[in-house]
């Protein structure tokens, strides 16, 4: 993990320094792209105010089962790992009925794929092997990753 935060932190502070090493002899035309660059383009759902709310709220329990599960199986405890993977990211009928109030096609089918492989997550902790469980979490979390580039509340 460690190593992780060291590759981040070395990365970031590779971005910086181009960032600002860029600055010099950058011209108004370059500055222009930057902003252009900047822009969020991504394809904005627009939810209702409530709705906002309930949604962060729910990405905030998926964030923390994700860690819970990280954490859990690194003390082997691959069964209570499977469970929340199940509850928190499968495809409860509570979160069949969430995505399926969204109007966008292609999200609500990307939150189902989602909700589905949590629960293959979960089927794979059950086997209580260390590789393919974490190769389950990963694909679990290209979702978390796929989707985020894509939509924008
Ligand atoms: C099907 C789409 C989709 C999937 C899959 C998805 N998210 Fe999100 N998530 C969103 C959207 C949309 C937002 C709002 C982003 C915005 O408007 O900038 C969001 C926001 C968030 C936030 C911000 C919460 C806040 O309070 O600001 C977190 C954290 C988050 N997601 C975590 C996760 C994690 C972890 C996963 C995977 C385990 C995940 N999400 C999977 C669509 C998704």
């Amino acid at each position: 993990m460690k190593k992780v935060w060291i590759a981040a932190s070395v990365f970031i502070g590779a971005v910086g320094f181009n960032a600002a090493f860029a600055k010099d002899g950058m011209t108004h035309h370059d500055n222009h792209q930057h902003e252009m660059h900047m822009a969020d383009t991504r394809i904005s759902l627009g939810l209702p105010a409530q709705m906002k709310q309930h949604q962060l709220s729910n990405m905030r329990e998926h964030m923390e089962a994700i860690k819970s599960i990280t954490g859990l199986i690194s003390e082997n405890k691959f069964d209570e790992a499977s469970k929340i993977a199940h509850a928190k990211l499968g495809l409860t009928a509570d979160m069949q009925a969430m995505c399926n109030m969204f109007e966008n096609k292609n999200f609500k089918s990307l939150g189902l794929a989602f909700h589905k492989s949590g629960d293959d997550l979960g089927d794979v902790l059950k086997t209580r092997n260390m590789n393919t469980s974490l190769r389950a979490l990963n694909k679990t979390m290209q979702y978390c990753v796929e989707c985020h580039a894509t939509f924008r509340q």
